[in-house]
């Protein structure tokens, strides 16, 4: 069986919040990758969320709400933490925060944690179907617990057979990456994963930005634990010359199999990192990975180029 896949017209915009109202799934686009949104209030829509993505129960969800306003209906914001939520939502930034009494995000959401992790993402979209169901949704990206996440409404389709009721198709996601998450709850910001929005963006509104040892065995973001972004085939990364059998993802002028951004900019090479990746899976079992620069969201794409290469 496959899944309905569909433009977001208001029509299917209105059908998909009454799927979501009556503890359905639907799949959206946001920015920054694919997420697939469920009622974060209906602990049973959020049980079959976890079981659709096989995503083991100790690993919190995102809420998505549509402004700050709502957003601090949730949880509680530091001077800070207002701060950075203004400068740069709605955007590709998620921000952890103590839960406020009221919160309705339902406890299986948040994996038991009196923390909640929040974000008002940007896409029309995204934007158009959180003020026609009118609450706050969690959307974790909309792939198969550590597989590669989705870029494209095709990436969903192809992951998933059963479990969503509905594929909204936005076109390529502009960021590619998915969210960089910071924990606002004390008086400096942390970065538990780079993402989509720049860490140095973060330090101009609020400085001091900490970088705390993510070990695999103590990752700061309990989804960190996981072998993550795992491609099928071998990846070696930082490869300036690829063997015969490699395919080679290039950076930079120099060409490649594929080339994540001849121009060797950052933005652009994290908007294809997924995708590419997914095209090289399914016609290699090698991939070699030119050098990235580590700064700005270089961070972000070599972060999860180690993680994808974990399996290697
Ligand atoms: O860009 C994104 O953030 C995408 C789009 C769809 O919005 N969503 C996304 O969700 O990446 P997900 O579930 O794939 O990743 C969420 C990460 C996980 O690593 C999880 O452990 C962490 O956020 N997380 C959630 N709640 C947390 C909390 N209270 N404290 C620390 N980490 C948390
Ligand atoms: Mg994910």
């Amino acid at each position: 069986m496959s899944i309905e896949i569909a433009p977001p017209t208001n029509e299917m915009i209105a059908r998909a919040a009454q799927i979501l109202r009556a503890g359905g799934l639907v799949a959206m686009p946001t920015e920054t990758v694919y997420g697939l949104a469920a009622n974060a209030a209906d602990p049973a829509a959020v049980a079959k969320l976890y079981e659709t993505k096989g995503r083991p129960h100790f690993n919190p969800l995102i809420a998505h709400v549509a402004n700050l306003e709502m957003a601090e209906t949730l949880g509680r914001f530091s001077r800070p933490a207002r701060r950075i939520a203004r400068a740069f939502w709605p955007g590709p930034l998620t921000l952890v925060v103590d839960i406020d009494e009221t919160c309705p995000v339902c406890d299986l959401a948040r994996a038991g944690l009196d923390s909640l992790a929040i974000r008002v993402p940007a896409h029309p979209t995204a934007q158009a179907l959180q003020q026609a169901f009118a609450g706050p949704l969690v959307a974790p990206s909309a792939n198969p617990s550590g597989r590669i996440s989705p870029t494209l409404a095709s990436h969903v389709a192809a992951d998933f057979e059963t479990g969503i009721e509905l594929i909204l198709d936005g076109g390529p996601c502009r960021a590619g990456i998915e969210s960089t998450i910071i924990d606002a709850r004390s008086d400096v910001p942390v970065l538990l994963r780079p993402g989509g929005l720049a860490p140095e963006k973060v330090e101009l509104h609020w400085p001091g930005l900490s970088y705390p040892d993510d070990t695999p065995e103590a990752p700061r973001a309990p989804g960190q634990l996981l072998r993550h972004y795992a491609p099928s085939a071998k990846l070696r990364l930082n490869v300036q010359t690829p063997e015969n059998n490699e395919a080679y993802l290039g950076f930079g002028p120099g060409g490649g199999t594929l080339n994540l951004s001849p121009d060797a900019d950052l933005s652009e090479a994290a908007a294809n990192l997924f995708s590419m990746l997914r095209t090289l899976d399914t016609t290699h079992s090698k991939i070699a990975v030119a050098p990235i620069p580590k700064h700005g969201l270089g961070e972000a794409i070599n972060d999860r180029l180690t993680r994808a290469a974990q399996n290697s």
